[in-house]
């Protein structure tokens, strides 16, 4: 979690760095959830909860106004009880239905800064924490980010969990996974062979830490107001 955490923060102070003036929008934001996949998906949104998405159902989310920025991310081997509190095999977020918080790892992400500059929305997906479900970042009208790969059966032997693939930070810890202490500027946190792994089945999510500065095309913008679908196991059915 505190890698999400730290990943989100260098992302936010790298979009802060830019010159540009703060406008503030009053477009709501709309992403579709859509399972595609022959599984059922606990979809989690934070903000914005969570939802249980039997095959071929959708979640329709309105983001409020205020919202800036939160990721969504899917469960998979979920139980809950009538109030909502149980568990997931991957994607938990403490035992709750209602997400409130981010879920453990590994997850595949899709993450999002909406307007933060000049009404426009920031969004990417992260593979940096690991991978659980295939998942497409879709714009309206647009091609996206497609990461379809069967990600969980080609995972290297250290790195697989149930029902997912961990990030090389999670599992070893080292300087050089996580780019923190003497890895923790632009030029000492380059692609490894545990990304590289990650970025070759789905190129244009992010692999790790840094991913995001030294491959700025995985980065979408999109002006805001525009709608989202975000597909596990896609192609979207028309
Ligand atoms: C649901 O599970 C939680 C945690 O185990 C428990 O505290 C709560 O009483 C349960 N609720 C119901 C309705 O079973
Ligand atoms: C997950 O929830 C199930 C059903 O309530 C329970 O049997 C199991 O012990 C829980 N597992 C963990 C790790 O909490
Ligand atoms: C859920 O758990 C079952 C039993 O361990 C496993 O066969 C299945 O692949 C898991 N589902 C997903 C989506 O990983």
């Amino acid at each position: 979690m505190a890698v999400s955490f730290s990943f989100s923060a260098k992302l936010l102070s790298f979009l802060l760095s830019f010159p540009l003036i703060f406008t503030f929008f009053t477009h709501a934001t709309i992403f579709e959830i859509h399972n595609q996949c022959p599984y059922t998906v606990w979809a989690a949104a934070q903000p914005g909860g969570g939802r249980q998405l039997k095959t071929g159902q959708s979640w329709i989310l309105n983001m409020k106004p205020s919202i800036r920025s939160g990721r969504v991310w899917g469960r998979t081997n979920c139980t809950f009880n009538s109030s909502g509190q149980g568990n997931c095999t991957t994607g938990d977020c403490n035992g709750l239905l209602q997400c409130r918080s981010s879920g453990s790892l590994p997850i595949t992400m899709a993450e999002y800064t909406l307007s933060a500059i000049d009404n426009i929305d920031y969004l990417d997906m992260s593979l940096v924490d690991g991978f659980n479900i295939p998942m497409d970042l879709i714009p309206r009208g647009a091609l996206g980010i497609r990461c379809r790969a069967d990600i969980n059966s080609q995972c290297p032997t250290e790195l697989r969990v149930a029902d997912g693939c961990n990030g090389p930070c999670v599992v070893f810890q080292t300087d050089e996974y996580c780019c923190i202490g003497t890895h923790n500027t632009l030029d000492k946190c380059g692609p490894t062979s545990y990304s590289k792994f990650f970025k070759k089945y789905c190129p244009d999510a992010y692999t790790y830490p840094y991913d995001q500065v030294n491959d700025p095309a995985s980065t979408l913008k999109y002006p805001s107001g525009t709608k989202y679908n975000i597909v596990f196991c896609g192609p979207l059915e028309a």
